[in-house]
């Protein structure tokens, strides 16, 4: 027998209606509110795919999964990325999966309205930002609207040339201690070394006596706070692409979340530490209540980054907490040390492998320092670098240390030939892809033909191709296809940026640090470093390549598969 319903329910139906007929009166609504939302979210998705008709959609793995895994992060990635550019020219619409759009671009007129749209529209999406949050929490390159905007105007003051010209001292020291390594190391037999690891050690070195003025001695022995940023690194980077880990219930569950919680504890109690001895020494020196100009920093000399940022006030006079600075310093270091060593051992590769340009940079080091007393470069003798400084950027251009950024935005926003991108769908500025665009530059590959034996016998380091990706050459009816093959090299090219060779070219074709109001606050403080790295590295050593293929591995930042190994020759005197 069906029961009746009970209490308020039996005052208010009719008493023909039983317990199980209000159930099923229920699972009916819930189930018309579930397919509304459902029919509200497929008519927004079709609409959007419908307004996306205007981009260019290369072919998909199938209609569910689009284009998900289609573009993976590894040399031939990257080569996809190349044909994607070759074919599309600015742009193309790349669906992950059922619920994910990305719009790519890779053409300054394209990325141009993206990068400087105000930032208090913009947003730094989470389904590529979101895993550094709990490492980097509200710093600079996570936070959005006012708090970003606010913090900006409080950071900017750390990166004034007044302050950068004193860390350039530190960048000579930290590379004069890699250096006495090499020696050692070389003197022992391993002439043949890792630039990464080597070069990112001593960037790490550099950044934390400039952020922290802290000694580690991270070149020389083994410290826990390094080796918690780089278990921090690698572990964001192995989630990325375990789909299962973007599940943070889940992920907090598996080993690698708890090891990432525990380098997490490490790298935030250090800097924790630091902020306090910092803000309680300023107390006790009773500076914490001046008030500085724009710029200024209350006539102490300044000697860090949390100096400047335990100093900074905006204009009402506040300053920023405890919380705030921890996340700018977490920001630093993490933005800091991998790019600039991306960015440096990059340049030693591409002038190890092109020799002429590489004796062409010495010549101009040992010029600009035959006449000093010290082997230091100062930052007078920065803008005295032309050629090494055409030779950064047309490395930084070939090699950019962050392929590629993301946006979202509140509202819709146009591109060149009206095309719209609907609010919401993610915009990816490929870095790489505008550097690497042959509408953009011009002469940006050679094919060297050879026979296809001679390319299993040819020294690889002769070749001195950078990039080198082995496709079948299109031998034309009378050479048989097997007896040939056709090895794409991308061309290092430093006199484009001879300004001469600038001329007219959009100067949204070059963004290694990106452009507009986020682009890189640190991009002064990373060329004076990489300039300072190169010039000193020249003047000691002589760079041979390793006689083996290099695969570029494009991760949080563009690395190389198993390290970027080079020979090191050291110079006698500096006239050799
Ligand atoms: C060769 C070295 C470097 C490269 C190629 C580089 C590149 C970039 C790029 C492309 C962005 C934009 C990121 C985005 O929009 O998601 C960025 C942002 C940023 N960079 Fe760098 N960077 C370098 C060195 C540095 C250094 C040395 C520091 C600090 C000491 C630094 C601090 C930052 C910060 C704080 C941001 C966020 C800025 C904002 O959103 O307002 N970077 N960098």
């Amino acid at each position: 027998m069906r029961k009746k319903p009970e209490g308020l329910l039996s005052r208010v139906l009719p008493s023909t209606i039983t317990t199980w007929g209000v159930l099923q009166l229920c699972l009916l609504v819930v189930a018309l509110l579930l397919l509304l939302r459902v029919s509200q979210l497929l008519v927004k998705y079709s609409s959007n795919i419908c307004r996306l008709q205007c981009f260019a959609q290369p072919p998909k793995r199938n209609w569910l999964l689009g284009h998900l895994g289609l573009m993976r992060n590894t040399e031939e990635g990257l080569q996809s990325v190349d044909e994607l550019v070759k074919m599309y020219k600015h742009s193309c619409a790349w669906f992950l999966g059922p619920f994910y759009t990305l719009i790519r671009l890779f053409h300054p007129d394209y990325i141009k309205p993206i990068l400087l749209a105000p930032a208090s529209n913009t947003y730094k999406d989470e389904l590529f930002y979101g895993f550094l949050r709990p490492w980097l929490g509200q710093g600079l390159l996570l936070s959005n609207g006012e708090h970003w905007s606010r913090h900006r105007r409080l950071l900017t003051p750390a990166f004034h040339f007044d302050i950068l010209k004193i860390y350039v001292a530190i960048f000579n020291k930290s590379t004069n201690i890699m250096h006495e390594k090499w020696r050692r190391l070389v003197a022992e037999g391993h002439s043949c070394l890792d630039m990464f690891e080597q070069i990112s050690l001593m960037t790490l070195d550099s950044l934390l006596k400039c952020t922290f003025s802290y000694d580690s001695n991270c070149q020389e022995r083994p410290s826990e706070y390094i080796a918690a940023i780089y278990e921090l690194s690698t572990l964001v980077v192995q989630r990325e692409h375990r789909m299962l880990y973007h599940w943070d219930w889940l992920y907090w569950r598996t080993d690698e979340g708890r090891r990432f919680k525990r380098a997490c504890a490490v790298v935030h109690q250090f800097t924790a530490s630091v902020v306090q001895k910092r803000r309680a020494t300023l107390h006790q020196q009773g500076q914490s209540d001046q008030q500085p100009r724009e710029g200024e920093t209350r006539g102490k000399k300044v000697t860090d980054f949390i100096d400047v940022l335990l100093l900074s006030r905006d204009e009402d006079g506040k300053g920023l907490t405890d919380e705030e600075i921890k996340a700018e310093a977490d920001t630093f270091m993490f933005e800091g040390h991998d790019t600039t060593a991306s960015g440096i051992s990059w340049v030693l590769y591409n002038l190890a492998i092109h020799p002429e340009y590489q004796d062409r940079c010495r010549a101009e080091v040992d010029a600009l320092l035959q006449d000093h007393d010290s082997e230091e470069i100062t930052w007078d003798n920065l803008s005295n670098l032309p050629f090494t400084t055409m030779c950064i950027k047309e490395s930084l251009r070939l090699h950019p240390p962050v392929t590629a950024v993301t946006r979202r935005f509140g509202q819709d926003m146009t591109v060149p030939g009206t095309r719209v991108i609907p609010k919401g769908n993610i915009c990816l500025v490929s870095i790489y892809g505008t550097h690497h665009n042959p509408d953009i530059w011009p002469n940006p590959e050679v094919c060297v033909v050879l026979p296809s034996l001679a390319v299993e016998t040819y020294s690889m380091s002769s070749l001195q191709l950078a990039d080198r990706c082995r496709r079948p050459h299109h031998n034309g009816p009378n050479v048989p296809a097997d007896t040939h093959l056709c090895l794409s090299a991308k061309v290092y090219d430093p006199t484009r940026f001879d300004p001469e060779n600038s001329e007219g070219r959009s100067s949204y074709a070059f963004i290694p640090f990106s452009a507009g109001p986020r682009n890189c606050i640190g991009q002064n403080f990373a060329m004076a470093e990489m300039k300072v790295v190169v010039a000193l590295t020249l003047r000691r050593f002589h760079l041979v390549p390793r006689d083996s293929e290099v695969r570029r591995l494009p991760e949080l930042i563009l690395r190389a598969e198993g390290g970027l190994w080079l020979h090191l020759e050291p110079r006698g005197t500096p006239q050799d």
